[in-house]
């Protein structure tokens, strides 16, 4: 079943994707445009119900105030303006302004939504599932998909999808450059390859990631070499498979709106898989891009994944090699991955894995002198992260219970070989970055 919407046109303000969820938290489907957008456009956009006019801060662009095309306001489609100005257009259209304040604007939204719009809140994940379902056979027909799978939480839930559509058209190749956390790599092999029984390539290229960092100290260049290698990897694999016709890609709707809108300036550049060379065309299907990542988990979950997949916190690219500072050694990856399985575990015991953004370790490369056994030992330290933030521009310290810190102090320095202090870090983003490289 196709689902209604509500068109969010951006007249330069900085709340339409708090609009958007809004509304998508009233079960009406919503989606952001730019200003220019045509008529003919908009009609083409399916079960448009109703159009919102987003005005703000940013309407001024170039010192000119932007509008829609006028076509749009005699449209038919009713209009629901939020930016004071806007009201000024006289048109013969449902027109109506909306105040600042909150907690009415609200009830405007649910009225206009729902007595104006005749909207049906068919927004759900369930009809989600099933719309992209059928619109991805109808995109890849029996040709075959291939999608780079990482375990993370976005390639996660677009392999289950893409299962669901096409099955064993779909070949997902997971690469394990060995900077992965303790059980991660065991835990794709299983849901996808066993339970989910997915055409799954494994490419063990530990040795390979390790072999080319070694020695290599600088964060920047290692992030380098980790991204080049995992490409070159990727394509080796790519190229030994027949007939692929599309890359499968966990682009999700935040990466296109932080790409930058008409109004707003650029906050990050879109990450994708990129890097691929130019004989390798592939066309890209994308069936997340409209969601948010609450709704990704939820996608995820519909579609049975485990929740410990699904509510996974993120987790860097260079995965490991940037809380192993400095040049990687096997012996202090061990002790990074072992006290981030300890720290996870402790985590999870004082329940505090939902609620805490983003937690790990790090592992620097000096050692210090400690008393072990009446002897003397000289081994490295581990430091506790644990942050909190809304989109990881700024970041406040998770204040963890004292008690929670000791246990897990005792059992890092006697589980984890090589270990001899814990230290927790307390600084705040800025001035402190959340990772350490
Ligand atoms: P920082 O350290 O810049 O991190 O405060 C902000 C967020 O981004 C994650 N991060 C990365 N993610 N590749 C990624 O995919 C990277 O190279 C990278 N560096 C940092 C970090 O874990 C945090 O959530």
């Amino acid at each position: 079943m196709q689902q209604d919407m509500i068109v969010i046109v951006d007249l330069g303000s900085e709340e339409n994707t708090r609009m958007a969820r809004e509304i998508r938290a009233l079960g009406v489907y919503s989606e952001i445009h730019p200003h220019d957008i045509t008529l003919p456009q908009l009609l083409d956009l399916p079960n448009v119900k109703g159009v919102i006019l987003n005005g703000g801060p940013n309407r001024r662009v170039e010192g000119v105030d932007i509008d829609v095309l006028p076509e749009l306001y005699h449209s038919g489609i009713p209009l629901l303006a939020c930016d004071h100005r806007a009201a000024q257009h006289s048109c013969d259209l449902t027109v109506a302004s909306l105040p600042a304040d909150r907690l009415q604007t609200k009830q405007l939204l649910k009225s206009f939504l729902f007595n104006i719009c005749k909207a049906v809140p068919n927004w759900t994940i369930d009809n989600f599932i099933s719309d992209q379902i059928e619109r991805i056979r109808r995109q890849v027909g029996d040709k075959k998909v291939l999608l780079a799978l990482s375990g993370g939480v976005d390639s996660s839930v677009l392999a289950a999808l893409l299962i669901r559509a096409i099955g064993k058209n779909l070949t997902c190749v997971h690469v394990n450059h060995g900077l992965l956390r303790k059980g991660e790599a065991e835990q794709v092999v299983k849901v996808f390859g066993k339970e989910l029984n997915a055409n799954l390539v494994y490419v063990d290229a530990q040795e390979r990631f390790l072999t080319q960092l070694e020695g290599v100290a600088d964060p920047e260049e290692k992030r380098k070499i980790i991204g080049a290698e995992f490409i070159r990897v990727f394509e080796e694999e790519a190229r030994q498979l027949d007939g692929i016709d599309f890359l499968g890609q966990g682009t999700i709707y935040p990466d296109i709106v932080e790409s930058g809108t008409k109004t707003a300036k650029v906050v990050k550049s879109h990450h994708n898989v990129g890097g691929l060379p130019d004989d390798m065309k592939f066309e890209l299907v994308e069936p997340l891009d409209m969601l948010f990542k609450d709704e990704v988990r939820a996608c995820g979950k519909a579609l049975g994944l485990p929740e410990s997949m699904v509510e996974r916190q993120p987790f860097p690219g260079p995965g490991l090699g940037v809380r192993c500072l400095g040049a990687i050694t096997r012996e202090r990856l061990h002790i990074v991955r072992e006290s981030d399985a300890i720290l996870r575990e402790e985590f999870a015991n004082a329940g505090l894995s939902g609620k805490v953004w983003q937690y790990f370790t790090v592992v620097p490369d000096f050692k210090s002198v400690g008393v072990r056994d009446n002897a003397r030992s000289f081994d490295y330290p581990v430091i506790i992260r644990a942050v909190n933030t809304i989109d990881a521009m700024t970041a406040t310290i998770e204040r963890i219970d004292w008690d929670v810190l000791e246990t897990i102090t005792q059992r890092i320095t006697h589980e984890v070989p090589g270990v001899n202090r814990v230290l927790y870090d307390l600084t705040p983003k800025p001035v402190g970055t959340i990772e350490w490289e």
